[in-house]
């Protein structure tokens, strides 16, 4: 299934960016919504001379601020009626102990991972203007599926955004109304993540766990032309979630717990 208009958030980096250009190549005008104000702009000024058929709206904005979520559903409302893909994206980690990081940003993870997400997905279902709307794609994370000491709120808010979207999409089926729902649970991806969460102090990205981002975006592309619920990609990793998943919760805490220690020395 193609796609007319996309809005991504968290479009101008990473998993979002790297989306934003498979699905212009497939003839998808974009709105791209991140925070920093000269990535959206480069972002976008890229996509526009690498896709000059295709719309591209960029805005900075920082959606963990909630009259900011609020202003990007007006915007929508106002001009991009036509959106019939959403997909949740902008994210971010932070590596570390719960008891020493900053508890602001951990909260304000918590209100992009969370509450952004909620919001945005209620408004765009909600919206009488918005019978256009066919996809939903939220990006979750394998950490989604067991406790991660030093990565604990990160990975409890992305086991949070798990349940609801994997509930969401048997809600829409049941309700018939033909909106897909697709949650992606990528192990590590090598992005500006790593840097941004103050993970190279840890062995994680080091390890054959790491998945490349162009893998990423063609598996989540595959899986939302063949209506997926649910995908790890890369399909080792996806084979792996599938034993690993089996084992009892004191092993998958020890698996997390080593791959999250510091590096030695
Ligand atoms: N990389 C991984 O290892 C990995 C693994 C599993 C899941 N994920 C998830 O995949 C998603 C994309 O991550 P990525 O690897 O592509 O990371 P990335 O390259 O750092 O991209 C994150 C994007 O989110 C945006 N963003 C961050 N905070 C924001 C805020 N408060 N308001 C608006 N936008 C904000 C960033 O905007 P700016 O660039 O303007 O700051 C950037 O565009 C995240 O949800 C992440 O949790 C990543």
């Amino acid at each position: 299934m193609s796609h007319h208009k996309a809005l991504i958030t968290g479009g101008s980096s990473g998993i979002g960016l790297d989306l934003a250009r498979r699905l212009a190549g497939e003839g998808t005008h974009l709105v791209i919504a991140s925070l920093i104000k000269e990535e959206v702009a480069s972002a976008s000024a890229n996509l526009k001379k690498d896709f000059p058929n295709i719309n591209v709206e960029a805005i900075h904005m920082d959606l963990s601020v909630a009259s900011e979520v609020n202003r990007l559903v007006d915007l929508c409302n106002e001009k991009h009626q036509d959106i019939d893909l959403l997909v949740n994206n902008a994210g971010y980690g932070l590596y570390g102990n719960f008891k020493t990081l900053s508890l602001e940003r951990q909260l304000n993870m918590v209100d992009l991972h969370i509450k952004s997400v909620m919001k945005l997905s209620y408004e765009l279902l909600n919206l009488k203007s918005f019978p256009a709307l066919k996809s939903i794609i939220n990006l979750s994370s394998i950490s989604a599926f067991q406790p991660n000491p030093r990565f604990a709120t990160y990975g409890a808010s992305k086991a949070f955004l798990y349940n609801w979207s994997r509930s969401l999409a048997e809600e829409l089926i049941a309700m018939k109304r033909n909106i897909h729902v697709l949650t992606v649970c990528p192990t590590p991806v090598r992005t500006q993540f790593q840097e941004n969460a103050d993970m190279g102090k840890s062995k994680l990205y080091d390890s054959w766990l790491t998945i490349e981002v162009g893998t990423v975006t063609k598996d989540i592309m595959r899986a939302l032309k063949r209506r997926k619920k649910m995908i790890v990609p890369g399909r080792r990793f996806h084979m792996l979630h599938k034993v690993v998943s089996r084992f009892p919760e004191s092993w998958r805490i020890f698996l997390s717990k080593d791959a999250l220690k510091e590096k030695r020395g």
